[in-house]
This record gives structure tokens, sequence and C-alpha cells, in this order.
């Protein structure tokens, strides 16, 4: 039976042979993308070639970009949906469009993962207003060999894709299409749907039963928001394919439950062992779903250099953590650090040589252990907390989560312990009121997103790459990038060197990046081999793989150049347009790594 090494080799083998380039992953943390903070589809990288930039490696691409989805935490407990996951991925820039890319997969399912065409069903867009019925990709399903009953149309809810969702919702200048998801049907005959909430309905392919699971999603990307929010064509026509592995690796080793496959069961399996409790059981099954995910993501995003923390990235780790020890806690009685600690190497394991080194893996086991550890006492603390109160409420036990980190479910069993009773509505209605709030924030953060892509973290980008040399010429060479994160309201940039910096330095390093803008240096974008590029003294971030054809941008002239970095853009044409920076702030971001924020003042 083929594994999830094999799938990945095959995908890539299929495209390969079709003309595609692999590129590589990008970080799971994106480097300088304000808008979002995680990578959560193949596509996000490539967003400025999708909307008209020639790419370094050609218009056929294809990669396995591993993704984090934070907005699906709540759902991981079924058979199907995860935080983690690997997508596929192959996108024409421009390049072939709908008949390659239906027939392509198809072949892919059918040919060399040898899917059943009794098993697979296709949905196309049924049209609206805007944008007309897709009746081309029916078409071409039909001739392929989709069973004629095995196609469905469906609205912008489902067969409508966009970061920010359906058409109403994308921001000016996003780009999104009408797309093609395939399916695949278990059969009818496990009673899947009858066994599920969702009986009383007819069951379709997007029923949430888990009856029929998408495993690919085949985006026709050729419109973009405009600014009076109708829709316009895009200057090229794109096909930005995304499917995922686990899911896909479910359909090929036929078992509706994606735990089951090589890519979670391993934890699975220690975990089983560990707890004496079967996988089973259906009264366990979500817990030991949750701990798989959520630890496999946990030590994803820690070997991404991501820490716990109350903020950003580190809190959405942090939540994935202690979610765990909670369900673990579940399993087991007793201490939960051991048993969480060889969880989480098995985890690693699933992906090491293809993503992680064994360092990687231990520093990621270090950090999870050491959350767990801090957890304990967030339980201990929680659960002397609770004596204080009479009587329980869902406020409390909103309370008690916000400020302690103590989960709603413990403080309910508690409850229940004592003879109380914390209607659990009470506790959703407090939960929903800082949802809004907080997705309020976040949408707010989204749409500033792409303009601000064009414009203030442009020049933020470009002065970067002035703030690099600028260090490295006042002091040393030694000085190389660690890290570096832009908003629309500051750079942040890590770099090696050991001791603080005093005020004369910041103040030379600060005047010299004014110095070059003043000079508006004009801002180049050129096209190299990889080698040749590191040859020229270009300087390169290490921490990041790169393609063999790189895109490097040069600040000065090409013969006397101040500033040369490979760099995937987008930048300022001339230094002059960043106005003017100011160093902020200096401090230790670990040992032998210092850290500068700085802002642009005028
Ligand atoms: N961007 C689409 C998705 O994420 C297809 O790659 O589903």
């Amino acid at each position: 039976m083929p594994t999830g090494s094999d799938l990945r080799q095959k995908y890539l083998d299929f495209f390969k042979q079709r003309g595609h380039v692999v590129i590589p992953p990008a970080p799971l943390v994106p480097e300088s993308d304000p808008s979002t903070l995680f990578t959560s589809s193949g596509m996000q990288p490539l967003i400025p070639f999708l909307l008209g930039e020639p790419h370094p490696q050609g218009r056929r691409l294809v990669n396995i970009q591993p993704s984090f989805r934070a907005q699906d935490l709540e759902e991981v407990g079924d058979n199907r949906h995860t935080t983690f996951f690997e997508m596929l991925g192959n996108w024409s820039l421009g390049d072939y469009f709908k008949a390659e890319q239906l027939a392509w997969f198809w072949e892919f399912l059918t040919s060399v993962l040898k899917l059943s065409p009794d098993r697979l069903y296709v949905t196309v867009f049924a049209g609206n207003d805007a944008v007309p019925k897709d009746t081309l990709s029916a078409g071409i399903l039909q001739k392929i060999g989709l069973k004629k009953d095995h196609l469905f149309y469906y609205g912008v809810e489902n067969n409508w894709w966009s970061r920010s969702g359906p058409p109403d919702q994308m921001p000016e200048s996003e780009p999104g299409g009408p797309d093609s998801e395939v399916f695949y049907d278990f059969g009818a005959d496990l009673g899947i749907h009858e066994k599920s909430g969702f009986k009383d309905q007819k069951c379709h392919p997007n029923c949430d039963c888990g009856r029929f699971l998408e495993i690919g999603n085949s985006v026709f990307m050729q419109y973009q928001k405009n600014a009076d929010g109708t829709l316009g064509e895009l200057p090229q026509k794109n096909v930005d394919f995304g499917g995922g592995l686990e899911r896909t690796l479910a359909a090929v080793q036929n078992t509706p439950d994606i735990f089951r496959t090589d890519l979670f069961y391993p934890i699975i399996d220690l975990a089983e062992k560990a707890a004496d409790k079967s996988y089973a059981d259906p009264a366990f099954q979500p817990q030991f779903r949750v701990i798989a995910d959520h630890l496999k993501a946990s030590v994803m995003l820690a070997s991404d250099g991501v820490f716990p923390s109350n903020k950003a990235q580190g809190y959405i780790l942090r939540r994935l953590i202690r979610r765990s020890v909670v369900k673990m806690r579940k399993l087991i009685s007793g201490p939960v650090t051991d048993f969480c600690g060889r969880m989480v190497v098995a985890a690693g394991n699933i992906y090491r040589e293809v993503y992680l080194s064994d360092s990687q893996i231990r520093q990621a086991a270090e950090i999870i252990s050491a959350e767990v550890d801090k957890f304990d006492h967030v339980l201990t603390r929680g659960l002397k907390e609770i004596t204080r109160y009479p009587k329980l409420d869902g406020k409390i036990a909103f309370n008690l989560l916000q400020t302690y980190g103590f989960p709603w479910e413990l403080t309910y069993e508690i409850a229940t312990d004592l003879g109380q009773h914390i209607n659990p509505a009470d506790f959703q209605t407090e939960f929903a009121r800082h949802q809004t709030l907080s997705r309020t924030a976040s949408r707010g953060m989204f749409k500033g997103g792409l303009r601000d892509q064009s414009e203030i973290t442009t020049k933020y980008h470009t002065a970067t790459h002035l703030l690099h040399q600028a260090l490295r010429s006042t002091l040393g060479d030694h000085v190389s990038q660690k890290g570096s994160n832009i908003t629309s309201d500051r750079l942040r940039f890590d770099f090696s060197h050991d001791q603080k910096l005093n005020p004369q330095e910041i103040q030379a390093v600060e005047n010299l990046v004014n110095q070059k803008i003043s000079e508006n240096l004009p801002v180049t974008r050129q096209e190299m081999a990889k080698d040749e590029a590191l040859k020229t003294g270009a300087l390169a971030f290490f921490a990041q793989k790169y393609p063999d054809v790189v895109s490097v941008y040069t600040i000065g002239s090409q013969n006397n150049w101040y500033s040369r970095e490979i760099c995937g853009g987008p930048h300022v044409s001339s230094t002059g347009e960043i106005g003017k920076i100011k160093i902020v702030k200096e401090e230790s971001a670990g040992s032998g790594v210092r850290r500068i924020y700085a802002q642009i003042i005028k």
C-alpha cells in the first residue's frame, strides 16, 4: 500500500513529467507578509506571480507545502480535519488552463493512484450574476470519464476560492476564481451518513457527514476584485491547484479516517499503549485525534522558530500544546510530561528527513516539554483559584480561560463535581463576544494586508536590505540575517552579533541607511542561478531553502552596488521612495543574536 512518502514522490514526478519545476516550500511562518500569521496554502507565497510578475522558475510550478490553518483548530476531532497538513500544489501562471488541469488530475488519481472512477465525484461552479456557469469544466470532466451523475454544481459558498472567501468578501486587488473540487466517496455501505449528526439531511458530496472526502481543488484564478467592488479579469488566466496529502492518502488506503494513515498512526499507536486505551473506542477517538494533530502541528511550528507566548504565532502554539495536555489528562492519570515528550518525538519522526533534522526534532521537543511543565503549574493555579468562587458561572469560566489559560472543559467538569452547573451557553456567549472582537481586529489586519504589501511594507522591505548592509559595514561581515518581520508600522530584523550595540553604533547604522536613502539608489531585480548569485556576493538568508534559479535585488548600480540579496521582493524602484528611518529599539533576541526595530518616520 502506498505510504505518505510514496504519494509525495508520485505527485511531484507526475507534474515534473508534464513540464513543471519543483519549487521549495515556504516557511510555515511567512517572512515578510504582515497580512497573515501562517502559510496556509501553497499559493500564498505565489501571490505576486499569480498577479502577473514573472516567476524565475517559469510558468509551470509544483510543490508540497507544509500548511497550518488556525481557523480549523476547533474542528479537529472528526475523521478529516487537521490544523497542520501538507498541500500538494501545482500552478499554471498564465500557461495551461481548464482542459489540461482537469485531465491531468483525473489521470493522476485514476492511472497513477488507481482510484476507481466509481468513487470519484467532481463539483463545478453553478454561476452567478457576475461569472457564468462553468459548463466548460463540466464538458471536459465528462469527456475524460467522470460519470454523469457524479457531477455536481454549487454556488459561491462551495465552488469559489479566494483567500478571503466568496467574491463579496474579497478585499480590493485580491485574486480568486471559480473552482472544481474532487471528492472521494467511501461508499454508502459503511453507513457513515446514517451514524452522523446529519442523518436527517440528504447526503451529497459537500455533506458534512464524512462519507465524501474533498481531496483536491483546482482554482481557475482569472479574476481580481476591483476598487468599485466588481470583479475584473487578471492579466493572465492561472490554475491554482491544492490537494490534501493526508486526505488523498486516506483515499488511496481506502480508510475514511485520515488518522489511520501512516502520517498520524505512529503517534496514536504510542498513545494507545501508554494510556492502555483503544483508539477504536469512539469515546476516546476525539482525544487521540486532537493529541496527534496538535502535537504534530506544535513540532512543525516550534521547529520553524515559534516559541509559546501570549501573542500571534506563539499564542497559537501555546493553545495547541495546552489543548493536547488537557486531552492527555483524559486518557492517562498522573503527570503527562514524559508521555507527551515521547509522542512529540514520534510526531517529529514522521517528517524526519522530509522537513526536519534530528536537531530540529530535539529542539521542538525541548520547547514543547517546557510549555507542558509550565501548563501543569497553570492547571494547579487554576484549580486553586477556582476554590475562591462560591459559585461558578460561564463568565468566571471564560475569565479563568483568559487569565490563566485554564481550559473551559476543566472548569465545567469541576463545577459538576461540586454539584454546581454551568450553562455552556453562558460561556459560549462570552466566548463569542470575544471572538467577534478579535475577528474584527484580524479582518482589519487582512484588509490592510494587500494594500500594505504594495505600499508601506514594500518600503520596509527595501529598508531592511539597507539596514542589513549598514550593519555589516558598521559592525563587520560576521553580521548575517537571522530573521525578519515586517508590519505596516515597523520592521524587525534579527542578526548575528554577540554584543549589545552602543548608542554610537546605532546612530552610525541609522545615518548610513538614511544616507543611502537620500542617494536615491536604483533598486533592480535580476534572475540568476543560485550559485551564480552567491558568487557575485549576494546575501542570502540561510534558514530558507532557495530554488536553483533565484531572483536577486541589487541596490545601487550593477558594477558599484551597495546591497545585493537573494529575495522574492517586492521592493521600491529607488531608495528615495522610502523616506527616512529611525531605529527605535535594539535588544537581544537570544544568544549571539540581536534584534532591531526601526520605523519609517516620513
Ligand atoms: N488555493 C486553493 C486552496 O487553498 C488551491 O490551492 O484550496
